[in-house]
């Protein structure tokens, strides 16, 4: 019994360490988006799509889930470099067969983001503005770029939405390259 205490606190101590760890690395804990903000950015998104989706830090998978199920026709990449919510994303992709989601630890300043149709975001204010140049250099083709909270420094969202929430946050969608 001791030891399973043992094991059971190692888990618990060493995971809160490496959440805390990768929250100062990326500037960003992985606080989940709230159940209103989720479903009003969900519903206003296209109704079908079978064009590769990403979500740039996926968290505990909160968004990343739901646009599996939203779109079964497409895949999902959830990006997430934290090691905890990454595994707790693996997990629970194996537990509930979410075979459209991709789950990748790769950081997404990283990654090619040219082929996705759909972008989704939950970041932060320094995040968006080194987002805001590597989507003027990747997306080449039309692409939808949705983020809650935060905007894009220097581009005009094509609409904002207001989440009649405790905060008033903002959902705010771009077009990359729509004529
Ligand atoms: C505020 S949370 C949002 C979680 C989720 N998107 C949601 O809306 O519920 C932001 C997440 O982005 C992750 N993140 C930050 N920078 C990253 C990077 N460069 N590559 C991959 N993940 C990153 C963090 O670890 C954190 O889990």
């Amino acid at each position: 019994m001791l030891i399973l205490n043992i094991i059971v606190f190692s888990i618990v101590f060493f995971s809160f360490l490496s959440i805390i760890y990768t929250t100062i690395k990326n500037g960003i804990s992985p606080m989940p988006t709230s159940p209103k903000v989720k479903k009003m950015l969900l519903e206003n998104l296209p109704s079908h799509s079978e064009a590769p989706i990403a979500e740039l830090g996926a968290g505990w998978g909160t968004l990343a889930f739901q646009l599996a199920k939203k779109y079964p026709d497409a895949t999902i990449t959830a990006f997430e470099n934290s090691f905890v919510p990454y595994a707790f994303m693996v997990i629970r992709k194996f537990v509930f067969s979410q075979d459209n989601l991709i789950v990748s630890r790769k950081d997404f300043y990283k990654a090619d983001l040219s082929m996705y149709h759909l972008i989704v975001s939950y970041l932060y204010p320094g995040a968006m503005t080194r987002l805001e140049k590597q989507f003027r250099e990747q997306l080449t083709k039309e692409t939808i770029v949705v983020s809650h909270t935060f905007a894009l420094p220097n581009r005009k969202p094509s609409k904002t939405m207001i989440v009649s929430d405790l905060y008033r946050t903002k959902i705010y969608f771009y077009d990359y390259l729509k004529k």
